[in-house]
């Protein structure tokens, strides 16, 4: 699908309340299709939500490019003029994956393995990771692909 048709789908989604798939301080999640999501930035921990959403694209494509374990970043959506305001976000490739704390012996360890080793590759390419309270509340792991993806890096830093 283009980057147009992404862009229509996502408001018509955004507009009927469809696809939503999951919210946090930063964002809203939407499923656009089946490999793709939109992160709708209504936070503004970056300046504003265009900024946050500028911020995560080029540091997510960075860290892609660098073969870190993230979603692949596909394309900023907006601004786009929505019911009350304007809308600004990423699309990202969705991921089909698990809460780690949900997961099972050895699914468990494996998912903290790499973690781990995402974040000691992150560190060494010079990138602060921000752990939350919960390490694993920005991952999630995908047992078809037996990988552990970390996102939602708007409060992460460059040194
Ligand atoms: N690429 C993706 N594929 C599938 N689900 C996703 C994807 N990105 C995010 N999600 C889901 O949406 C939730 C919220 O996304 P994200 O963490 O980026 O938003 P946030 O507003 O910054 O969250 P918070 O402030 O709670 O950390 C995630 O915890 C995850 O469950
Ligand atoms: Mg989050």
């Amino acid at each position: 699908m283009s980057l147009t048709e992404l862009v229509d789908k996502a408001i018509n989604n955004i507009q009927k309340g469809k696809g939503y798939l999951d919210h946090g301080n930063d964002g809203t999640i939407y499923a656009i299709t089946d490999e793709v999501v939109l992160k709708l930035h209504t936070g503004s921990y970056r300046g504003s939500p265009q900024k946050s959403a500028e911020y995560e694209f080029s540091f997510g494509t960075e860290l892609y490019q660098h073969g870190v374990q993230v979603p692949q970043y596909l394309g900023l959506f907006g601004p786009v003029p929505l019911h009350h305001r304007e809308g600004c976000g990423i699309f990202m490739e969705r991921i089909h994956g698990l809460d780690p704390s949900s997961l099972q012996f050895p699914g468990l360890l494996e998912a903290r393995r790499q973690y781990l080793e995402q974040k000691k590759k992150i560190e060494e390419l010079g990138y602060v990771v921000k752990d939350s309270k919960n390490v694993y509340s920005n991952t999630l792991f995908d047992p078809k692909q037996n990988k552990l993806f970390l996102f939602d890096l708007v409060r992460w830093e460059r040194k």
